[in-house]
């Protein structure tokens, strides 16, 4: 059976074809009128054509008075991935029971006071939608995609109400038409494959009746003079589905225009091709008539002077500025990438399915907590490498600088989600597992790692430093530490920024983000032309005879991130009208947080690779 349909031949090629069904995603066999549980998650802001807020609002929060179960909702257990990602999914009152359809149930009479009525009003101005669990499938609507004509099931939830037809008006969904789609197994069995729902705001109560009419042809609107009172009503059809249960999120994982990923593949392909082919020039014709040249003059023993990046062969393995910092940062950043490379396999191999929710960030958090060894094992050998002689500080720092810097930020930015008594605020209990996962187990790690770097020790270097520096020449502009970076930086981000549009859009329209085969070569082909550019900007600045190129090679590397910031308030300017401080300040800090780590990631590519191309082409010449 298979898991995913096989939209793009790419996701195909890397797409098992026989399902696993991780706990939790069995399938569930219902018989008819066995009664449905539907839960209720959070309210998120919809991307439609613009996004108006970064904040998600609990169900149940009280200024909304959606009608709650008899004894008060009853909270599901959740992944902590899924928690991170601000589900909260609740009970909630509707009820349904397979096979039976009903038209124009009363779910509950509803008040709302004049002053929440402006926040709901506020709340339906800014798009939110509302998002059902229906069997371990999110409420959906029925879309069809302009370009290709496909029919699928948006996730994104539905509206709170609709504000686009009178912004000064806004008018409640307080009706929803649930359909059900539904396999039969045979004659007792049925399963649920699709779960659609439809909005309608309905002033359905009448003057002297019990029960709402749903077919009232009025627009409920929440007047902010007075009190409110209305009927919150739904009705349910089950609808007969050929789909099988094992092809159910096939429906969901539509990939808007595969046309524009494979663009943006062929894209990056092309700039890395041409990287490469620029720095297999250099390397096997400049640097292999520069090393035959200098070991030939040297055996003519003709006097003549070094030129060139020979020049500075006593200074290149000289200790850097602040060998500390360079050595953590470039610890923290392979960690990061070894996080990203094995969260991207995984996903490969279909085990980030949506059916698990939040399992990205769970696989994530397991990554980083378990490959904590690998900062310290980084950090250890390159401290060692580039001279560094304090390495008890160096041990603390890796383990340490950055998870504080980092937890201080979310925990910053927690803070304003409390302000705003939003529901994306991590909960304590959520904080302290992961601080725990972090000093009991990523800690440790780290710190074992580094003993282990240790034992393996230093890299030989091929040429020792002198005694004396050199002085440095002046040199051209685009050499200098920032100024290279940012050129650098734009290779790598050229080669990324098409997925990273839809990364965001998936990220910020609570969409499931799938293509990640794409995710997976783009990733791959970013790392390529980062390692590439850095090596190729080092050995123009080791020809000016500017030896002090450790440092130059991370900023070259993690130069992409000026580019990431930049593109980040792009979008903010063109895609997003985000309304409130809160969601500003959000969107920023994240923004921040998303630059800071691609900074480390790249940075330590950058270095790594460069720094055993400087030692192999140093290693290649002839020293007396
Ligand atoms: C329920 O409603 C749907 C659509 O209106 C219809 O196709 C189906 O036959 C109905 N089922 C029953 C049991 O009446």
């Amino acid at each position: 059976m298979r898991l995913f349909s096989t939209l793009v031949p790419l996701i195909a090629l890397f797409t098992p074809t026989l399902a696993f069904y991780l706990p939790g995603t069995a399938p569930r066999d219902y018989v008819e009128y066995e009664s449905i549980d539907v839960f209720v998650n959070t309210l998120t802001p919809m991307l439609n054509s613009k996004l108006r807020s970064l904040i998600s609002h609990d169900y149940y929060d009280e200024r909304f008075h959606f009608c709650q179960p008899e004894g008060g909702p009853v909270k599901q257990p959740e992944s902590l991935g899924s928690i991170l990602f601000g589900d909260r999914i609740l009970t909630s009152p509707y009820e349904l029971r397979m096979l039976e359809n009903s038209t124009c149930q009363t779910l509950c009479r509803s008040h709302v006071p004049q002053e929440d009525a402006r926040f709901i009003n506020d709340r339906i101005r800014e798009e939110y939608g509302l998002n059902f669990i229906i069997d371990g499938l999110p409420s959906s609507e029925m879309k069809k995609d302009s370009k290709t004509g496909e029919i699928f099931l948006d996730a994104q939830g539905f509206n709170l109400g609709d504000a686009e037809t009178d912004p000064n008006r806004p008018a409640l969904n307080n009706h929803y038409d649930i359909f059900i789609q539904y396999h039969a197994r045979d004659s007792r069995h049925f399963r649920v494959v699709g779960v659609l729902v439809y909005p309608r705001s309905v002033d359905s109560m009448i003057a002297g009746e019990p029960g709402p009419d749903c077919f009232a042809n009025r627009q409920l609107h929440l007047s902010e003079a007075t009190d409110n009172e209305f009927f919150y009503s739904y009705s349910v059809s089950f609808i007969p589905s050929d789909v099988p249960w094992g092809l159910r999120w096939d429906m969901y994982l539509h990939v808007f225009d595969p046309k524009i990923h494979w663009f943006s593949l062929i894209n990056s392909l092309v700039i890395v091709g041409f990287l490469v082919f620029m720095v297999a020039m250099i390397l096997y014709r400049t640097i292999s008539k520069d090393i035959s040249r200098y070991n030939a003059v040297d055996l003519s023993e003709e006097v003549q002077e070094d030129y060139g990046w020979k020049l500075v062969h006593g200074e290149v393995f000289r200790v850097p500025e602040r060998p500390m910092l360079l050595s953590v940062c470039v610890g923290n950043g392979a960690h990061l990438v070894i996080m990203c490379v094995v969260t991207l396999i995984f996903a490969l191999f279909g085990f980030l399915s949506p059916s698990n929710r939040g399992s990205l960030a769970t696989v994530l958090l397991i990554c980083w907590t378990f490959f904590g060894c690998v900062s310290g094992y980084t950090s250890a050998r390159t401290y060692a490498s580039i001279g560094g002689d304090q390495w008890k500080s160096n041990l603390v720092l890796t383990a340490v600088l950055f998870p504080v810097v980092i937890f201080t930020l979310i925990g910053l930015l927690n803070l304003f989600l409390i302000g705003a008594s939003a529901s994306g605020a991590v909960p304590f209990g959520t904080i302290l597992a992961i601080l725990l996962l972090w000093f009991l187990i990523s800690v440790p790690l780290s710190i074992a790692g580094y003993f282990l770097g240790m034992r393996h020790g230093a890299f030989t270097h091929p040429v020792r430093a002198n005694p004396i520096p050199r002085q440095i020449p002046p040199k051209p502009w685009y050499l200098q530490p920032i100024q290279s970076a940012i050129i650098g930086g734009i290779l790598p981000f050229g080669a990324a920024f098409v997925e990273l549009y839809f990364v965001l859009s998936s990220l910020f329209g609570n969409r499931a983000y799938y293509a990640f085969g794409f995710l997976f070569l783009t990733f791959s082909v970013v790392a390529l032309t980062t390692a590439t550019v850095s090596i190729l900007f080092v050995y123009f600045t080791l020809c000016a005879e500017e030896y002090r190129w450790h440092w130059r090679a991370f900023l070259i590397g993690g130069g992409s991130s000026f580019w990431v910031f930049a593109y980040g308030l792009w979008y903010w300017a063109s895609r997003l009208s985000l309304d409130s401080f809160t969601s500003v300040v959000l969107y920023f800090g994240y923004l921040f947080l998303f630059s800071l780590l691609d900074f480390l990631v790249g940075g330590s590519i950058g270095f790594i690779a460069t720094y055993f191309a400087v030692r192999r082409l140093y290693g290649s010449i002839r020293v007396d």
